[in-house]
């Protein structure tokens, strides 16, 4: 057989998929495994959501939309960014895509042609990486500390900067950090990006998952200049525990919105009719149910940030966003376990799995390897037990 194309080859699998794998696989070995990897709300799809899908199906809504979705959603998508966050868009400035995942695959699609170089801030969520990859783009990773917030600096930026650079991928709030840049952060990043004419790919899926009542700022709406640089990307699947229905959208320039139609048109078109219509009713509907699984994660969240930052060796950050929190190993590596030694959050994940049957996701694929990340959505009772067996765990390392 001829050898597959250089790029595929070149993919890794990504690393999240790989431990929820895993787990699930022990899990039906009959192991009683607690999961931290869950990228996903586990909370059910809204009722009035779930019925519209049924009702769109019912009514024979089941042909082809136009590739960049139906024009109701994409009115929905504005109005919706609108109230959010006072943003004025055309319908024609949003497209739908299957999910916010592969709405940043079309996004790279449109923008980046081989050699070109694509800066991404690390810890970064798994596929950028690799997606940038896929177009034969160059990855240009920048090391943000846990020290600084997880928040990339303007001179760090500047820094990155070449004259092959095309774009960056912000991801506000940040899986896996769970990072919200304040205001003023996150508009000194945006001017450097305008400054040198780079474009913003800002990925905002977790954008009504933040807590403290901090308040969150989408990048377009800090300037024109900025919004006019700037591909916005979200989706239902976070916000509304849509995961499953694979609706995601951007609102963009224009020019950027019709390469990624025609992209779309060639590929997958546009997804399934019935889960835009029930995308229509997440986003035009009540909001109630959204901010009431809001306020589970953020208890949910200070539950596990008090239990990991009262065990020995380990720490976290309390983040403002997101479902996920970043476990700092760094004084607990080349510490051992039954003779086995955690060199990395590789070997603790592994480890941890095995001994203690708690699965949490090591932090290499996200570009930080020695820390590991674990998602709270999940309830309350099994992060207590998964609490308790970590702390076991590392009571005994030597
Ligand atoms: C940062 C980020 N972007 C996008 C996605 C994917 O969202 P969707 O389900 O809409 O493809 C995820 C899911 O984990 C994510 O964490």
């Amino acid at each position: 057989m001829k050898a597959l194309s250089k790029i595929a080859a070149g993919v890794s699998p990504s690393a999240t998929l790989a431990v929820s794998a895993l787990a699930k696989k022990m899990k039906a070995e009959g192991k009683d495994v607690i999961g931290f990897g869950a990228g996903e709300p586990d909370f059910a799809t809204p009722d009035r959501i779930s019925y519209a899908g049924v009702r769109a199906i019912c009514d024979g809504k089941t042909r082809y939309t136009p590739a960049a979705g139906m024009i109701e959603l994409r009115q929905a998508i504005c109005d919706r960014a609108k109230a959010d966050y006072g943003l004025e868009y055309e319908p024609t400035q949003a497209v739908v895509a299957s999910g916010a995942k592969h709405m940043v695959y079309i996004a790279l699609a449109a923008l980046v042609d081989p050699g070109d170089e694509v800066i991404v801030p690390a810890p970064y969520w798994v596929s950028y990486y690799e997606m940038v990859r896929l177009f034969g783009g160059v990855p240009v990773v920048v090391n943000v500390s846990e020290e600084q917030g997880f928040q990339l600096t303007p001179e760090q930026l500047e820094h990155a900067i070449t004259d092959k650079t095309k774009a960056i991928i912000l991801n506000n709030p940040s899986n896996p950090t769970g990072a919200v840049y304040p205001k003023e952060a996150l508009k000194a990043v945006a001017d450097v990006c305008v400054k040198h004419d780079l474009y913003i790919i800002s990925d905002e899926i977790y954008d009504k998952l933040v807590y403290d009542g901090v308040p969150f700022t989408s990048v377009a709406a800090l300037s024109d200049e900025i919004k006019a640089h700037t591909i916005l990307i979200n989706g239902v699947s976070k916000t509304y525990a849509m995961t499953g229905w694979r609706i995601g959208y951007s609102l963009s320039p224009a020019l950027v919105a019709k390469a990624m139609t025609n992209y779309l048109s060639h590929s997958t078109g546009a997804p399934g009719t019935m889960c835009q219509c029930a995308a229509i009713e997440a986003l035009s509907g009540p909001q109630d149910e959204a901010e009431q699984m809001r306020q589970v994660f953020e208890q949910r969240r200070d539950l596990i940030v008090r239990r990991i930052n009262a065990m020995p060796g380990v720490s976290c950050l309390k983040p403002s966003g997101a479902f996920y929190v970043m476990m700092n190993l760094e004084q607990i590596l080349g510490k051992q376990i039954d003779g086995q030694v955690i060199g990395s959050g590789d070997d603790f994940a592994k480890l941890l799995l095995e001994k203690s049957l708690v699965a949490v996701v090591p932090g290499s694929g996200f570009g930080a390897p020695n820390f590991v990340r674990l998602s709270y959505a999940i309830s309350t009772e099994n992060i207590e037990t998964g609490m308790d067996r970590l702390e076991a765990f590392l009571k005994q390392l030597q």
